[in-house]
């Protein structure tokens, strides 16, 4: 069972999953310059943490793109709790194959730096 799996099934409270965690991905929204106007794209964006970080720190707004429905369901309700559900979707895809109504946003997902390269889309 892969841990993203033990995840899913379990609370285990680990909500973040990248290397460098929350710390990165702020140091990372810095340099692409996010701001409260952005649209920031989160792919992979597992349980919805860094989106809703993203979106109570710099005001901005996040899209969370997911595979699983269960990250996608517990984004969701993480984002009511923290107050930011007006900021945020969150929407079940593969990143192989995503909506191209989502394309035209800044992509900032450093939990999938080998399917992507971070690059400013404005
Ligand atoms: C290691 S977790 C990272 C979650 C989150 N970005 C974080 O940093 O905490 C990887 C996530 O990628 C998702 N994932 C794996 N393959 C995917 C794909 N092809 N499209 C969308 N999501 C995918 C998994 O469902 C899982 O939630």
């Amino acid at each position: 069972m892969s841990l993203e799996e033990i995840l899913e099934k379990e609370d285990l409270g680990i909500e973040v999953l990248h290397p460098g965690g929350l710390e990165i991905t702020k140091e990372l929204a810095e340099l692409c310059g996010i701001n409260r106007k952005s649209k920031v794209l989160d792919v992979a964006c597992g349980t919805g943490e860094s989106a809703c970080f993203l979106s109570e720190t710099f005001g901005c707004e996040v899209v969370g793109v997911d595979a699983s429905p269960i990250m996608i369901e517990k984004a969701k309700k993480k984002a009511k709790m923290r107050g930011v559900e007006r900021k945020t979707t969150f929407i079940l895809a593969d990143a192989h194959k995503l909506p191209s109504r989502i394309i035209p946003l800044t992509l900032l997902s450093p939990s999938a730096p080998s399917a992507f390269s971070t690059k400013n889309l404005h």
